[in-house]
Order: structure tokens, then C-alpha cells, then sequence
């Protein structure tokens, strides 16, 4: 009996030994010093022998029992460390969350970085300004339907000079400001929010962004317009955009005409992006009206200049295929980790 004890041992130990992870020590354990153990059977048998060897021989079997436990124990230890030093690479980051920009500022800033490299400057104009300067002296006649008050969001403020107080149906009021400065020749581009009274829908919002820019010097021409309008087309879209200027009406300048890209889409075959046309149209511009110079205290006779108007969000969602306007405004973290 003493040697099948040593070999309970022996063998126990080599297991032991061989062990690589806590669920094979799991079996290990149950085997050696389980209920079913066999140290255990031979302490049941134990009242078969007599007294004398009964004592020396349990005796025996608990020191052995006392020695496996005690190795079982700091193997255990050691699993257990080893385990917990593993990397486990399926484990999910836990990085801190970064911030993205907004879709929103990405374009805004890639066209600002556009004519800022043309010698632009930047300045963003008022939200809340008054008649005068987003219709008035944009030579906007005071009977256009554009000044209707289902057309622009008007203020309950007192009167300044007779003028109402509204917030800004667009950005064009950022000429006035600026050109009144009488500080010529001028370059700006203006960024920023307007407003007008519209039902909420996929491609409505009363809130979005424009791009004004500008240009007034001594004889600028439409020609001047075209070129840099090109080249910004170019730069936004990609080097094989085409333009296509087309005659259109606004008050503020003569002549006056939209821009339209070729699609980057489908690079003029037709997709459901430019409808069938293989364009899409971008911008409205043209060359400052007379009365609008006149109006900032400039005299039309010595300077001219070209203008520029254009939606941020309309380019966002062509640029990155978003059908939806609502998607800008809904905060909705996964659409902003989208354009990081
Ligand atoms: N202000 C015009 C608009 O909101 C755009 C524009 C700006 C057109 C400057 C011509 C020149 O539609």
C-alpha cells in the first residue's frame, strides 16, 4: 500500500508538472484530489487493515494528501498570474472618445482654405442683422417676395432707422458690411449661418450654411469671376471638373449666372446624382450691381467687382452622398464618427 501511495504521488506531481492552463489543472485537481481521488478510496479502505499498519499508513496518506494540496495550491498561483498577464486581443479597446469635426466644417474649411490660398480673407458677418443690409443695400426691391415674412424670419425688435431686425436669409449681407469699410481693393469670403421659414424635410432646413465671396477692384471683370470659379471647382470636386455657367437672375449683381459642375459622380454619363444631366449645380454669382457698390458709399465709375453665394450643406451631401439634411442637425454619434 505505501508503494501505490508513492506512485499516487509520483504520478500526481508529473501531472502536475505537465499542467499548461487552469482548466486542464481544473482536471488535474479532480483527479488527484477529487471526491473520487484515489488517496480517498484508500482512506475508506483503511478500516480493512489492521490497527498498527492502519495508523501508519493514514498517517501516510495525509501527509501525502497535505504535500498534493499545498503543490496543487502554489500551481494554481502561478496559472492564475500567468493568465492574468496574457494579452487578450479580443478584448474591446477602451480608448477615451476623440472628438471629429462636423461634416459641416470639413467643407467650410477645405473651401476657406481654397481661397485663402487665392489671398482671401475671412470674416463671418452678423446672424441677427437688419433690412437694410441683407435686402436694401443689395438693391432687393422693397415689394420682392423674398422680404415676405414667409420668406425670412423677422425680429420682435425695436426699429433701427426705420429698418426691421431679422436674422439673415443669407450671407450676401457680408458685402455690405465689409465693402462700407470703403478699404479697396477687397477680398473676402464669408461662412456662416442663415435662416429662412421652411418646412422641415430631407433636403429643407430653416437653419444652414453659405459661403459668401467676394472681390472689388479696379476693373475686375467677368472674366476674373469665371477663372477663380474654375480653379476653385477644380481644387473641391477634382482637377478633370468642368464649369457651366448659366444666365440667371439676382438683384445684387448683372450679370448674374449659376454654376454648375460636371458630376463627380459619373464624370458626365448620368446617375442619379446630377439626375440624368451629367451637372449639378453649385453656386450663384456674378458681377456686383452697381446699385449695391453705390449703396456702400463706392463709386460703380472706378471700381467693380464679382460675387459669389453658395450652400454648404447642398456640397456636403453631394461630396459625401448624405440624403437626408436632417442627418446635420440630429447629432447622431454614429453619423459624425462617419467622417472622421
Ligand atoms: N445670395 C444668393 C442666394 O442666397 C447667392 C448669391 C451670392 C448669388 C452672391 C450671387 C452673388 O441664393
Amino acid at each position: 500500500m505505501k508503494e501505490q501511495i508513492l506512485k499516487i504521488k509520483e504520478e500526481a506531481i508529473k501531472s502536475l508538472e505537465s499542467v499548461k492552463d487552469l482548466k486542464e489543472f481544473q482536471e488535474v485537481y479532480s483527479k488527484f484530489l477529487g471526491r473520487k481521488a484515489e488517496l480517498n478510496t484508500l482512506i475508506k479502505n483503511l478500516k480493512n487493515l489492521e490497527l498498527s499498519e492502519r495508523k501508519e499508513i493514514g498517517k501516510l496518506i495525509n501527509q501525502t494528501k497535505d504535500f498534493l494540496i499545498k503543490a496543487f495550491e502554489n500551481k494554481r498561483k502561478e496559472l492564475e498570474k500567468e493568465e492574468k498577464e496574457k494579452i487578450d486581443l479580443t478584448e474591446p479597446e477602451n480608448l477615451p472618445l476623440l472628438g471629429v469635426k462636423h461634416p459641416v466644417s470639413l467643407i467650410i474649411e477645405e473651401i476657406v482654405d481654397i481661397f485663402r490660398s487665392l489671398g482671401f480673407k475671412i470674416e463671418e458677418g452678423k446672424e441677427i442683422d437688419t433690412e437694410f443690409y441683407n435686402f436694401t443695400a443689395l438693391n432687393i426691391p422693397s415689394e420682392h417676395p423674398s422680404r415676405d415674412v414667409f420668406d425670412t424670419f423677422y425680429l420682435d425688435l425695436p426699429l433701427q432707422n426705420n429698418y426691421r431686425w431679422l436674422l439673415r436669409s443669407h450671407t450676401s449681407p457680408s458685402q455690405i458690411h465689409i465693402l462700407k469699410r470703403k478699404q479697396l481693393p477687397a477680398r473676402f469670403i464669408s461662412p456662416g449661418r442663415v435662416y429662412r421659414p421652411e418646412n422641415l424635410d430631407a433636403s429643407h432646413s430653416f437653419m444652414f450654411h453659405q459661403i459668401e465671396g467676394f472681390y472689388v477692384d479696379k476693373d475686375v471683370k467677368f472674366s476674373h469671376l469665371k477663372g477663380v470659379l474654375n480653379l476653385f471647382a477644380k481644387k473641391l470636386f477634382g482637377k478633370n471638373t468642368e464649369t457651366r455657367f448659366r444666365p440667371h437672375y439676382f438683384p445684387f449683381t448683372e450679370p448674374s449666372v449659376e454654376m454648375d459642375v460636371s458630376c463627380f459622380f459619373c464624370s458626365k454619363k448620368g446617375c442619379s446624382v446630377c439626375k440624368k444631366t451629367g451637372f449639378i449645380e453649385i453656386l450663384g454669382a456674378g458681377l456686383i450691381h452697381p446699385n449695391v457698390l453705390k449703396a456702400c458709399g463706392i463709386n460703380p465709375k472706378k471700381w467693380s467687382g464679382f460675387a459669389f453665394g453658395l450652400g454648404i450643406e447642398r456640397i456636403a451631401m453631394l461630396k459625401f452622398k448624405i440624403s437626408d439634411i436632417r442627418y446635420f442637425t440630429d447629432n447622431d454619434i454614429r453619423f459624425l464618427n462617419s467622417f472622421v
